[in-house]
C-alpha cells in the first residue's frame, strides 16, 4: 500500500503532467510572468464555470477577502459578522481594516454559521456578513440573504473551501457558492479543491460596479496607468499560477466527484461506530465537495484516537483546535463590548465544543480503495 497522506498533490500532478508541463513551459518561454494572457483567460473560464458575471484574480484567498471588504466602503468600527468556528482569514481581514469582527456560533451539524444566532448579533454598526462555506458545503444562504436584505447588510461569501458546491433555494433555483452574495472569494492554495502550485485567489461578483472596483483595488487602486483613483494593494495572480489553474479547471468536477466517492466510502465504513463518532452531515440544500472530511469524536477521545491513528500510519488533522475568540491575536484586548478589535455576537459553546471533538481524515483525489479500507479498518479496531 502507498503511504497515506492528508493530501497527495504530486500524484495528482503526475496524472496531468504532460499537459501541465506544456502550459508551464509556455509561460516561462513567453517572458510574460505578470499579467500574461493566461490570467485573463483563466478568469474568463472561471467566471463561466461557476456562473458569475465577473471573476477577478488576485494573489490569495486572504487578499480576496480584504479587497472585497475594501470595495464595500465600510468605515472604521463598522461590524462584520463572521462564524467563530473558522479559519482565521476572514476575521483577520476584517480586523486589519479596523472593522470589527462579530463572532457568531455555528450549527454543530453543518459546521456553518448558525443562522438562528445571526439576528441577535446585529447592531446598528453591523454592515456585512461573511458566511464561510466550511469544509465543502454551503452555508444556509437563503435565510442569510433574507437577514441581510432586512438589515441592509452586504454578504461576502468566503468560498475558499467549497468551490463547485451548489446551493438550492426553496423555489428550486440553484447557484454555486461564491455567486450568491454581493461578492464571493476563492483561494487556490494547493490543498484547495482547485489548487495551484503556490498561492492564488479570486473574487466573484455579478455586480459590474463592484467588479470594476475590485479590479482597481487589487492593482494599487490604479484606474489607468499611473493614475491611482483609490487606495489599493498589490495583489496579482501570477501568470504561471493562472496557467496551472487553467489546466486544472476542467478537471474540477471530476476532482469533486473523486472526493465525494471517498466520503461515501468513509460514511459507509464508519456508519456503525455511533458510540465513537459522528460522520459529517450532508444537508439536502447543498452539494458537498469535501475539501475536508471531518468527524466529530465523542467522549473526549479525539486526541487519543488521533495519536493511535498516527501510530498506524494514518495522518489526521484538527481543523480547528481554537475558536477565533480563543486566538491570542483577538483575545489580548479582552472580549467585552468595549473591545476595540472583536465582539462576541452570540453564545459560542458549540464552536468551543467542536474545537475539542473534530478530526479530519485524509481527503484528496488520489486516495485508493486499499488506503480507504485500511483507514476504516484502523478506526474500527480502535473502537
Ligand atoms: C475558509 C478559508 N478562508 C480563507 C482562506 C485563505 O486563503 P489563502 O491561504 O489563499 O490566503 C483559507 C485558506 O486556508 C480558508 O480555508
Amino acid at each position: 500500500m502507498k503511504p497515506i497522506q492528508m493530501v497527495d498533490l504530486t500524484s495528482q500532478y503526475a496524472r496531468i503532467q504532460a499537459e501541465m508541463d506544456k502550459a508551464v513551459l509556455e509561460v516561462i518561454r513567453s517572458g510574460k510572468y505578470i499579467n500574461g494572457d493566461a490570467v485573463q483567460a483563466f478568469a474568463a473560464e472561471l467566471s463561466q464555470q461557476v456562473g458569475a458575471n465577473y471573476a477577478i484574480p488576485c494573489a490569495n484567498g486572504t487578499d480576496a477577502l480584504q479587497i472585497a471588504l475594501m470595495a464595500l466602503d465600510l468605515q472604521p468600527g463598522d461590524e462584520v459578522i463572521v462564524p467563530a468556528f473558522n479559519y482565521v482569514a476572514s476575521a483577520e481581514a476584517v480586523a486589519l481594516l479596523k472593522l470589527k469582527p462579530v463572532l457568531v456560533d455555528v450549527n454543530p451539524q453543518t459546521f456553518n454559521v448558525d443562522v438562528d444566532k445571526i439576528a441577535d448579533a446585529i447592531s446598528p454598526k453591523t454592515k456585512a456578513i461573511i458566511p464561510v462555506h466550511l469544509f465543502g458545503q454551503s452555508a444556509d444562504m437563503e435565510p442569510i440573504l433574507k437577514i441581510a436584505n432586512e438589515n441592509g447588510l452586504f454578504v461576502v461569501e468566503d468560498n475558499a473551501q467549497s468551490i463547485g458546491s451548489i446551493y438550492s433555494f426553496s423555489d428550486g433555483e440553484q447557484k454555486q457558492t461564491g455567486t450568491i452574495g454581493d461578492i464571493g472569494t476563492l483561494s487556490f492554495f494547493p490543498t484547495k479543491n482547485l489548487g495551484c502550485y503556490g498561492d492564488g485567489g479570486a473574487m466573484l461578483t455579478n455586480n459590474e460596479t463592484l467588479a470594476k472596483k475590485l479590479k482597481i483595488i487589487a492593482a494599487h487602486g490604479q484606474s489607468k496607468k499611473y493614475t491611482h483613483e483609490l487606495l489599493g494593494c498589490n495583489s496579482r495572480l501570477d501568470t504561471l499560477q493562472a496557467a496551472i489553474l487553467k489546466v486544472k479547471l476542467p478537471y474540477l468536477e471530476s476532482y469533486s466527484m473523486a472526493r465525494q466517492k471517498v466520503a461515501a466510502q468513509y460514511n459507509e465504513g464508519l456508519k456503525t461506530l455511533t458510540n465513537l463518532l459522528e460522520t459529517p452531515c450532508h444537508i439536502p440544500n447543498s452539494t458537498h465537495v469535501y475539501n475536508q472530511y471531518t468527524l466529530k469524536i465523542k467522549h473526549n477521545r479525539r486526541d487519543d484516537l488521533q495519536k493511535y491513528l498516527k501510530e498506524k500510519g494514518v495522518p489526521t488533522m484538527v481543523y480547528y483546535p481554537l475558536s477565533l475568540q480563543q486566538q491570542p491575536a483577538f483575545c489580548h484586548c479582552g472580549l467585552d463590548r468595549q473591545s476595540p478589535i472583536i465582539r462576541i455576537g452570540s453564545d459560542l459553546s458549540e464552536t468551543e465544543q467542536l474545537c475539542q471533538s473534530v478530526l479530519s481524515l485524509p481527503m484528496h483525489t488520489e486516495l485508493d480503495e486499499e488506503q480507504i479500507r485500511y483507514i476504516i479498518e484502523q478506526i474500527m479496531k480502535y473502537e
